[in-house]
């Protein structure tokens, strides 16, 4: 077995796809109060919205609002979902210093999120990709439903393969393995990695992982002993997407620091700022959030 990695790489992805899954309302300014909070816990990357059809996903349809308004901190390297052309347009407009382009593994999931095919999407995609990088954007790449699709199933590695792939070929960075339904157990981790891992070193896959059935902490520790050392979390465990039901919040960025801290694991993130941001969009949201150590923390208080 691999030996742990010695520094890990969180992307907070609470502002984007925590927030597309609520209700409720978060106003501009509350969003960029979070945001602010979180640029200063030691984050190297935050995923602070999405660029989509704002009908589709309502609760960021004050992206650009927000991209002008927060207070960008020099370390943090800003992202958002950029799905075409025109979220790309929008997205350099409130300042972006990364895209993330996504599709899904599996056609049906492809065809409810983003209204395409999986060929269909590649050329639009590509497009882009290729803008972005020309801008100087760093590019990633997710594609969701890489163990489990939840209209058709168990999908093979060698269908995410084909699609990262393609969005290699495209100049994407890296990719993010999303386990959207958050329906993985380690051993599919170890099957996926096992066939990714002989095409393309570990520094280009991130993993993102849901944690519908409490699985996500087991899955990262499958993976950080295959050398991954990158992960997507949510702050509190907020999360999911609307075009995939059944799926819960992503791994909670506070039970991700429990562990990694614990294991000497260094992340440069404070856990107290992470908690404390736990507390606030608790609060914004008036639930409580799925995070076990971000309900220890509150009941320590
Ligand atoms: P479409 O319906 O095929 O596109 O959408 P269209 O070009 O026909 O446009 C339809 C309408 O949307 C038009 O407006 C466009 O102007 C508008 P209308 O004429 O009806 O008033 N539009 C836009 N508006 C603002 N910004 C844009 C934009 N594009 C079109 N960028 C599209 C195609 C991909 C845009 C749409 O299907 C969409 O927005 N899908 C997004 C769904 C989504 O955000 N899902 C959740 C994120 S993915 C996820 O959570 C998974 C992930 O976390 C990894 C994992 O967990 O697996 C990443
Ligand atoms: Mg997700």
């Amino acid at each position: 077995m691999a030996r742990l990695p010695e520094y890990v790489q969180i992307k907070e992805v609470g502002a984007r796809d925590g927030l597309q899954n609520e209700k409720k309302w978060i106003s501009s300014a509350d969003k960029v109060a979070w945001i602010n909070m979180l640029s200063e816990s030691g984050l190297s990357e935050i995923e602070y919205t999405s660029f989509v059809n704002p009908k589709m996903i309502p609760a960021l349809s004050d992206a650009r609002e927000v991209g002008k308004k927060i207070r960008r901190n020099p370390k943090v390297l800003y992202s958002a979902l950029v799905p075409n052309m025109k979220g790309l347009e929008y997205a350099l407009e409130a300042g972006i210093d990364g895209a993330s382009v996504f599709m899904s593994a599996s056609e049906m999931h492809n065809q409810k999120n983003i209204n395409k095919t999986i060929n269909e999407t590649f050329p639009v995609l590509d497009e882009v990709v290729k803008e972005a990088k020309d801008t100087g954007k760093r590019v990633t790449g997710y594609i969701s439903t890489v163990f489990d699709c939840p209209y058709e199933g168990r999908i093979s590695p060698e269908q995410v393969l084909r699609v990262c792939e393609k969005l290699l070929e495209s100049g994407v960075d890296d990719l993010s393995l999303g386990d959207t339904i958050g329906s993985a157990v380690p051993t599919q981790v170890e099957q996926l990695l096992e066939v990714l891992m002989k095409h393309y070193p570990k520094e280009k896959l991130i993993l993102h992982f849901h944690d519908t059935r409490g699985m996500a902490i087991a899955n990262i520790m499958t993976s950080m002993h295959y050398g991954i050392n990158r992960f997507d979390s949510t702050v509190g465990g907020l999360g999911g997407c609307p075009y995939a039901p059944g799926a819960a919040g992503n791994v909670a960025t506070n039970d991700v620091l429990y562990l990694l801290h614990g294991l000497g694991i260094e992340t440069g993130i404070n856990e107290k700022k992470i908690q404390d941001a736990g507390i606030y969009i608790q609060n914004k949201l008036g639930k409580i959030l799925p995070s076990r150590s971000l309900a220890y923390f509150a009941n320590a208080q």
